[in-house]
């Protein structure tokens, strides 16, 4: 990869497994020297699902790997300039059903320059709906050759009782076959196959609407994180983590900025000072709960050669 500017990048280690030696000169699987697990995670279930991937590629390709975590606005400032001996791993959570709105920009200003890529979309136990598909759409519109995708479980950010303790055992061994599996097909094929199938439609749909616990449409777009004074240290925490930098560093009870509702600043609270009241959000959440508790399905899509 060619960076554009300084990006943070966490060198990772990769090692030389059976397969690797097996391979022939003129495969995928030798052509990729290096892989990159690439993510926006506020509050760390893709960061986790993506390097736990990676690094399994990593170890069967015998490549060398960095991450490149874009939560921060700080880490947007540069773009993203891969090459064709790369393996780009670009995780995403799925908001409304798609690629985080706010967050679309920094994909489509990624240059593939030929990578390979796998899109992963995580999401909360209800549905990704066609978050994977615009995510394929999208990295193949930049000259990446996206060659397998999947779609994970976490647990829903917006309760803990939505897939509790996800990605769990279970899931970890499914991302480890999906892995697994996929080096293995890149050990024989020497040919870029088509982009990976997502579904029968290429059409991304609208995105998701919310819903209450009446059925009804529930309109949150505007609701911020309140802050309770009384709990609240000034200690900064929050203002550090907010992917929008949206609250006030001089006054951490101010939410100034666009909110995308992430719940990072919530989730990091030492003192749980930080919360949601908005009425048709909390119905949101209470639908959820009722509806969105039976164990959801990982979802992987595997070229066929
Ligand atoms: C604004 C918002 C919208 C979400 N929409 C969906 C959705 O449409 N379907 C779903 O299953 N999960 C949805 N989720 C849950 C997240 O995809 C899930 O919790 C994910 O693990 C969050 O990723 P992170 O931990 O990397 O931040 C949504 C979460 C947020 C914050
Ligand atoms: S993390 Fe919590 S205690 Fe710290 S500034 Fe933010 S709201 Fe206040
Ligand atoms: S203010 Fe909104 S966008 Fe910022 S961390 Fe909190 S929930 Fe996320």
């Amino acid at each position: 990869m060619n960076e554009d500017k300084n990006l943070l990048v966490q060198k990772g280690q990769g090692s030389n497994e059976e397969l690797f030696n097996e391979m022939q000169d003129d495969t995928l699987g030798k052509k990729i020297k290096h892989i990159f697990a690439v993510y926006f995670s506020p509050t760390g279930n893709t960061a986790r699902i993506v390097t736990h991937v990676a690094n399994i590629l990593c170890a069967k390709l015998g490549t060398t790997i960095d991450v490149i975590d874009y939560t921060l606005p700080r880490n947007r400032e540069a773009g993203l300039n891969f090459s064709k001996n790369d393996l780009v791993i670009w995780g995403t959570p799925v908001y409304a059903g798609r690629i985080p709105n706010k967050l679309l920009y920094y994909i489509r200003c990624a240059k593939g320059n030929g990578a390979l890529a796998v899109p992963i979309a995580v999401f909360g136990n209800r549905n990704y709906d066609d978050c994977l598909l615009e995510m394929r759409n999208e990295l193949e519109k930049n000259n990446f050759h996206t060659i397998a995708g999947a779609a994970f479980v976490s647990e829903h950010v917006f309760s803990d009782k939505i897939a509790p303790g996800r990605p769990d055992v279970a899931d970890r061994e499914e991302m480890q076959g999906f892995a697994t599996v996929l080096a293995e097909k890149m050990g024989n094929m020497t040919t870029i196959p088509k982009p990976i199938e997502i579904s029968k439609t290429d059409v991304v749909g609208e995105y998701y609407t919310p819903l209450g616990i009446d059925g009804s449409p529930a309109v949150f777009l505007k609701a911020k994180p309140k802050t309770d004074e009384g709990k609240c240290t000034r200690c900064g925490l929050c203002v550090s983590v907010c992917p929008m930098d949206s609250i006030n560093e001089d006054n951490p009870l101010e939410v100034t900025g666009i909110c995308i509702k992430c719940q990072a600043c919530i989730i990091v609270c030492p003192n749980k000072a930080k919360y949601m009241d908005d009425p048709a959000f909390l119905s949101h959440k209470a639908m959820l709960e009722k509806e969105y508790t039976k164990r959801a399905d990982n979802k992987t899509f595997l070229p066929k050669s």
